[in-house]
Order: C-alpha cells, then sequence, then structure tokens
C-alpha cells in the first residue's frame, strides 16, 4: 500500500522545500533579473514587487509609483542587498523598520522623491549603509529629523542636493561621524552653522555649498572648517552680502585654502559693489551705513557715553568747587536763620494776647 507515517512526512517537507527554492529563483512579475541584478523600472509599480530572489545584490525599482515602504515591504531576509535604486517613485513615507532585513545595505538611491517623513527607526542600528541619495527628494527641513536619532555610523557619502530645505536640524549630524562627502547644492540653504567646535563631522572631506541662499558665514562655522585640515568646500552661486558683516569672512576667505572656488564668489549686495569679486572688494568697502539696526545701536552706544560723560564732569565741578558750595551752604544757612529769628520774633508778638491789639494797630 501507500508509503505512511515518516516517509510521507518527509517527501511533503522535500516538495516544499523545492517549491521555496523555486520560488525564491524565481524572477517577479515586470522585473527581469539576470545574474543577482533584479530590474523593475517603468512599471507602474504601487509597491515593491512581492517576492525578490534570496541572491539578489543590485535591486532597480525606478521610476514606479511606490509611495511608501514599510517593513512589509521586504518580507523576507535579502543578505546579499548591498545596492538599491528607488528614484523617481513619487514616494512618501519611509516607516519603521523599512530596511531590518537588508542587513548589508550599502548604497541606497532615494533621489527624486517627494519625502514628508522619513522614520528614525527605518534603518537597523548595525546598518552599514554607506552612500544615501535623498537629492531631489526633500521639500521641508523636518522631513530630515530622522538623521537626528538613526544610526548611520559608516555612512560616508549623503547627497541632499536640489532640496527645498532653508535650515538644517539641529543635531542632523551627530550621528554621522564617519560622513565625507556632504552635497548640499541648490537647496534653498540661508544658513549653515552644522559644522561646529563640538565635534560634529569629523571625517568631513567635501562639502559642496553652491547655489544656496547664503549670504554670510558665522565665524563658528569658519572655526569649524578650520578644524578640518582636508576639507574642501564650495561655496560659489550664493548672494553675498557684502557689508560690514562679512569682513570675518573675507578675511578668512584670503588666508584659507580651503574654499576652492573662492575666486568666483561675488557680491549680491550692496548696490556700489554688486557683482564684484568678494576677494577684490576692499575691507573699508564693507560698511553698513544703510543699515539702521547698526546705526541705531551705535547712536544708543553714543547716546549713552555722552550721558556718562556729562555724570562725570557734574560730579567733577562739584567737587572742585567744594569750598565754595560749603561757603554758599553756609551763606544760604545763615539767611534762613535770620530769616527765621524775624518770623519768630513776630510770631511771639503776635502770639502774646496783651500785645493782639497793639499789634493789629501798629500793622495797620
Ligand atoms: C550571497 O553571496 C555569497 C557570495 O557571493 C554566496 O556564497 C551566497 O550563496 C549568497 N547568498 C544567497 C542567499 O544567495
Ligand atoms: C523624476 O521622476 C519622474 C518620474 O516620477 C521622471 O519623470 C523625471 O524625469 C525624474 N526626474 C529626474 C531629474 O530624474
Ligand atoms: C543622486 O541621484 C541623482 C539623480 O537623481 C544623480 O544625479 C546624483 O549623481 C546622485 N548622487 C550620488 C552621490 O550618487
Ligand atoms: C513622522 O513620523 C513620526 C513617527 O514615525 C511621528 O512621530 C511624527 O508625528 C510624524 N510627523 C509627521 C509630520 O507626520
Ligand atoms: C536600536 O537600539 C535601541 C537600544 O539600544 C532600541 O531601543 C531600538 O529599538 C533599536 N532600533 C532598531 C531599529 O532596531
Ligand atoms: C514642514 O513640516 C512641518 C511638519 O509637518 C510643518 O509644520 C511645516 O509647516 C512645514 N514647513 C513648510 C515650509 O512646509
Ligand atoms: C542607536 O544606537 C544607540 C546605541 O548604539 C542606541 O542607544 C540608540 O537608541 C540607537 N538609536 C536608534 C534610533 O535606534
Ligand atoms: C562600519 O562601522 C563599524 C562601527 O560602527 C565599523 O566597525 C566598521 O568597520 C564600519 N564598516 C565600514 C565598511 O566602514
Ligand atoms: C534646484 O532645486 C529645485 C528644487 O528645490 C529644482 O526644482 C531645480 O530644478 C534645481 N535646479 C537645478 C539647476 O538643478
Ligand atoms: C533664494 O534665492 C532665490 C534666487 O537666488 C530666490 O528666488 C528665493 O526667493 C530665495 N529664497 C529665500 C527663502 O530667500
Ligand atoms: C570672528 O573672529 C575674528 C577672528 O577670529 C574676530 O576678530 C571677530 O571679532 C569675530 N567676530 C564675531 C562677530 O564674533
Amino acid at each position: 500500500s501507500f508509503p505512511r507515517g515518516p516517509l510521507r512526512s518527509g517527501m511533503t517537507r522535500l516538495l516544499l522545500l523545492l517549491v521555496l527554492a523555486v520560488s525564491c529563483r524565481c524572477c517577479p512579475d515586470k522585473c527581469l533579473c539576470s545574474l543577482e541584478t533584479v530590474k523593475c523600472q517603468n512599471q507602474d509599480l504601487v509597491e515593491m514587487p512581492p517576492s525578490l530572489p534570496a541572491n539578489t545584490k543590485s535591486l532597480f525599482v525606478t521610476g514606479n509609483k511606490i509611495a511608501q515602504i514599510s517593513d512589509s515591504s521586504f518580507p523576507t531576509r535579502l543578505e546579499n542587498l548591498s545596492e538599491m535604486y528607488l528614484s523617481g517613485n513619487e514616494m512618501e513615507y519611509v516607516h519603521a523598520g523599512a530596511f531590518k532585513n537588508l542587513p548589508n545595505l550599502v548604497r541606497l538611491d532615494l533621489s527624486n522623491n517627494s519625502f514628508q517623513n522619513f522614520s528614525e527607526s527605518a534603518f537597523p542600528n548595525d546598518s552599514k549603509l554607506q552612500f544615501l541619495n535623498l537629492s531631489r527628494s526633500v521639500n521641508n527641513y523636518t522631513t530630515l529629523h530622522f538623521f537626528v536619532h538613526a544610526n548611520l555610523s559608516n555612512l560616508t557619502t549623503l547627497d541632499l542636493s536640489n532640496n527645498d530645505l532653508l535650515l538644517l536640524p539641529d543635531g542632523m549630524f551627530n550621528g554621522l561621524p564617519g560622513l565625507a562627502t556632504l552635497n548640499l547644492r541648490n537647496s534653498s540653504l540661508i544658513k549653515f552653522q552644522s559644522v561646529d567646535k563640538n565635534g560634529a563631522l569629523p571625517a568631513l572631506s567635501d562639502l559642496d555649498l553652491r547655489d544656496n541662499n547664503l549670504t554670510d558665514l558665522p565665524n563658528a562655522t569658519m572655526a569649524g572648517f578650520d578644524l578640518r585640515l582636508d576639507l574642501r568646500v564650495q561655496l560659489a552661486g550664493n548672494p553675498w552680502h557684502c557689508n560690514c558683516y562679512i569682513s570675518d569672512l573675507l578675511a578668512w576667505l584670503k588666508d584659507s585654502t580651503q574654499v576652492v572656488d573662492k575666486i568666483e564668489l561675488t557680491c549680491a549686495d550692496p548696490e556700489a559693489v554688486r557683482h564684484r569679486p568678494l576677494l577684490q572688494v576692499q575691507q573699508s568697502q564693507l560698511t553698513c551705513t544703510g543699515d539702521m539696526q547698526r546705526v541705531l545701536k551705535t547712536s544708543y552706544v553714543f547716546l549713552g557715553l555722552v550721558l556718562a560723560l556729562i555724570g562725570v564732569m557734574f560730579l567733577l565741578v562739584l567737587f572742585l568747587n567744594r569750598k565754595g558750595i560749603k561757603r554758599w551752604m553756609y551763606n544760604i544757612r545763615d539767611a534762613c536763620r535770620d530769616h527765621m529769628e524775624g518770623y519768630h520774633y513776630r510770631y511771639e508778638i503776635n502770639s502774646d494776647p496783651r500785645l493782639a491789639n497793639l499789634s493789629i494797630n501798629s500793622d495797620v
């Protein structure tokens, strides 16, 4: 009769294994697989292909309509997946645990999307990620808050170019000790303050800040640059305000060898030096005459000084003339005394009832 018991369950297990092996080797619908590369491009996919070959090394899912990725987007562990390209997907959300089954992910291209929120737990704690591309995919710097708590200690290259950021979140670089290349070109930055003396970005070697809205650089930023000896910085294409406040930057630029495009920096303001190369402007031309705040500040200081001077002179006059003042006070005292005695005398006379009539008569 038909085999039973252990033999039958063994056959079932074998069949199951076979099915599993086949399903893991097969290429997902709408994808092309060759060797260890899987490409599912421009297919209007709305979610990640459900089962990827277990040996996948490179994955291209570009130009689709995948709005979000979460912990169910990669349900099986892909031990060998090291690079993944997801650009051009109109992607808005990356949820917690999204990349937890991709332990060896090294290169991730998320460019040309439109992220709203990015979970700080998207990457595993021991992520090996080295390259992250977020170019043209972030329109609000609050989206970048995930960097503050994410653990990406192996990240060396971060592309944040062509975004509309204005600012960067405080502490954004604290968890990125290995970052060497940072591209912030054309990201509408009005301020760059994140390279500080507290040791953030110790490995930074290439910083692109071209085509932003920077008008000046704070002293602390320049001091931070000075600490990184082999750093090269690009700063062209920013609207530098060549007034008195920029004189620290100008002095630093003249000495620094870090700003590789320093001869290309030009003034956007004020009118007198517009379009002039910053390095050719003299320190004496960096004035703030049109600047109401500074004028107001200096006039308050001046007023204070004048008042102090008047006070000092008044005290000096009092001191030098102390004898005269003493004499004058004695004179006044004597005059008062004479006067008061007169009153006193008349009062006594007036208050004597016996002389009341006499006094009234004498007054008349
Ligand atoms: C991953 O790659 C290694 C070496 O290339 C290979 O030996 C191993 O079988 C691969 N793993 C899978 C699940 O394909
Ligand atoms: C961005 O992605 C869209 C598709 O979502 C594509 O049409 C466009 O060409 C891409 N832009 C760039 C600059 O790659
Ligand atoms: C990021 O992606 C854009 C295309 O979307 C590409 O031009 C750029 O070179 C990429 N950046 C890096 C560092 O690979
Ligand atoms: C983004 O996600 C985090 C948790 O993942 C949540 O706390 C936060 O409120 C979200 N922010 C927005 C603007 O949706
Ligand atoms: C990372 O580790 C912390 C504790 O060290 C834990 O609370 C957190 O959940 C971990 N995050 C991930 C994504 O595993
Ligand atoms: C950025 O996102 C935050 C939270 O979602 C929101 O409060 C803020 O208004 C947004 N800023 C801009 C400029 O869109
Ligand atoms: C990052 O790792 C540290 C310890 O290595 C842990 O305390 C922290 O919670 C982790 N952060 C996240 C967001 O998992
Ligand atoms: C990744 O970072 C760990 C420490 O967090 C380090 O031991 C390891 O060498 C790094 N790997 C690479 C490839 O940089
Ligand atoms: C600069 O960034 C904006 C998005 O903030 C983008 O629309 C524009 O095409 C970018 N400019 C260049 C020259 O890439
Ligand atoms: C940034 O500069 C561009 C032109 O250089 C200007 O159109 C834009 O309004 C500026 N943005 C801010 C926030 O100042
Ligand atoms: C900036 O630093 C220079 C020299 O290091 C110093 O002379 C100057 O007063 C500083 N400016 C400000 C605004 O702190």
